[in-house]
């Protein structure tokens, strides 16, 4: 292929990137999007490998690549549990970081390049040292995340005497051998300034996600997400490939949006979540119940009692949260709402924009039992429509729930926006015990008046509704 060829590829290929992410934004859209995303892929390889930069002498060694990264991530792509699917991300970033550290060696070791100026060479070993530094904090912090996320590592933040001041010094360690790297004669004079630098980025990383207690892990993964982008873009500098430049630009700047809509949504600072301390639950926190002791007595309910007051109600709203998800009731969720609907029933649902454990968890779960999507709204959608509810039918969730956020200043979760299902003519909270949810409070909603109980396994529960609905 003609480099004016691959130019062309390479624009028809951001813009399907961008079309991509535009898709991706809306549950309507997001499989057009995905399509998009792959042809854009599919285009961007075959250009580069084609194009004038590849010798046929490497087709070889790129098939082979492919097909062994393929089939790992074919294989993991199989196995993992959507619940798992964070875990799964920040693994994958500590690869786009790893990457980014052996394309800066690599391209600091290969002697084939000709510069035409001292400056064009400055350029290049600037961009080789910042690529390696953000790609090794990448690389390592994405491993400390997936520990963390995994159960592997304790979700206790880990809080270091003096730790802004060890980060600090650290930063000047790393701009003073910067300044011996660019001025190194040869490239193994050069060699240890970057090996220097790089394990301290690699310290760094490390020490940063540590720092981060197991609430926030989630809003980490986004963040690692957008340092994953710009490593990306940094070897697309140390490539002069101007597609990975744009794309790791893509995905850099969409994973800060990203991490800033988690932070509004959970009224959490996102430099206090860099900065740490918050959150001392483990990958999963809610399984394992959180710290805080249930106060109060609570009205309990049976599927029988729930069935009943579903049939005649006229308006219902479904919030599902992170055990829907761990139950898997998504597909008996949909059998009762269509039942409703077909009773005439107006059944709505309401989802939290952080909701479960990854951005759009409940759509994608609920896109996936076929729910339509006009009945499924956002939260500022139906909050106002609660006091017109006659039942509100929480199916796995807590926190999102959790009427302390309003209520109660001291609360942890205080100011975190929260969907209003209390004003409901009847709540009904459907988990297994009385344990607290991620952020590890106690909820207040558990006992109002107007609440029932609907103690056991969501999908269990769900069914015994289902069969009492149809009886
Ligand atoms: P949580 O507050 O974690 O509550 C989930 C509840 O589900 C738990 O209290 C648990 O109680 C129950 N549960 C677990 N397994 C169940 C099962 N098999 N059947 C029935 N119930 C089950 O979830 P949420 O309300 O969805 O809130 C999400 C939380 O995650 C928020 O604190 C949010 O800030 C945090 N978070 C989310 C994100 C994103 S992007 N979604 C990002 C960062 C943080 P039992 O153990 O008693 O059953």
């Amino acid at each position: 292929m003609s480099p004016s060829l691959v130019t062309v590829a390479y624009i028809g290929a951001t813009i399907l990137f961008i079309l991509s992410l535009g898709g991706l934004s809306n549950p309507e859209t997001a499989r057009r999007g995905n399509l998009f995303g792959v042809i854009g892929m599919t285009i961007a390889v075959l250009a580069t490998v084609f194009g004038p930069r590849v010798t046929p002498a490497g087709w070889g060694w790129i098939v082979g690549a492919m097909v062994v990264g393929g089939t790992v991530g074919l294989l993991a792509a199989k196995k993992v549990q959507m619940t798992q699917m964070p875990e799964l991300v920040a693994a994958m970033h500590s690869l786009v970081g790893l990457a980014a550290c052996l394309v800066g060696y690599a391209s600091y070791v290969d002697t084939s390049t000709v510069f035409a100026t001292p400056a064009e060479k400055a350029i290049h070993e600037v961009e080789i040292y910042v690529g390696v530094l953000i790609g090794a904090i990448t690389f390592s912090g994405s491993i400390i995340a997936f520990g963390k996320l995994s159960g592997k590592i304790g979700g206790k933040p880990m809080l270091l005497p003096a730790r802004h001041w060890l980060n600090l010094a650290g930063l000047l360690v790393v701009v003073w051998f910067g300044r011996a790297f660019l001025h190194a004669e040869s490239i193994g004079g050069g060699m240890v300034p970057l090996l220097v630098m790089t394990a301290i980025a690699l310290l760094f990383g490390v020490h940063m996600v540590m720092a981060i207690g197991g609430a926030d892990m989630p809003v980490v993964v986004s963040m690692l997400n957008s340092y994953s982008g710009w490593a990306a873009a940094a070897t697309g500098f140390m490539l002069s490939n101007d597609l990975l430049i744009v794309v790791g630009a893509l995905v850099g700047s969409s994973g800060a949006i990203l991490s800033y809509i988690m932070c509004r949504a959970m009224n959490r600072n996102f430099v206090s979540v860099i900065a740490g301390g918050f959150g001392s639950g483990g990958g999963a926190p809610a399984a394992g119940g959180g710290a805080a002791q249930p106060a109060g007595e609570v009205s309990p309910i049976t599927a029988a009692e729930t069935a009943e007051l579903l049939r005649e109600a006229k308006h219902v709203v479904i919030v599902p949260g992170y055990g829907m998800a761990v139950a898997q009731a998504q597909h008996t969720v949909y059998e009762i709402t269509k039942l409703l609907r077909d009773k005439g029933v107006s059944v709505r649902f309401g989802i939290h924009p952080v909701a479960g454990r990854m951005p759009g968890h409940m759509n994608v779960l609920l896109a996936e039992a076929k729910v339509p999507y006009d009945i499924v709204l956002e939260m500022d959608e139906i909050n106002a429509d609660f006091p017109d509810t006659d039942v509100s039918m929480v199916i796995g969730a807590n926190d999102i729930v959790n009427p302390a956020a309003q209520d109660d200043p001291a609360s942890p979760i205080a100011g975190m926006p929260v969907l209003e299902v209390w004003k409901a003519k009847t709540s009904i909270v459907m988990k297994r015990s009385m344990a607290s949810g991620y952020a590890g409070v106690d909820n207040p909603l558990f006992y109002k008046d107007n609440n029932r109980m609907l103690f056991g396994d969501a999908k269990k529960m769900l069914d015994e509704v289902l069969a009492a609905l149809r009886a």
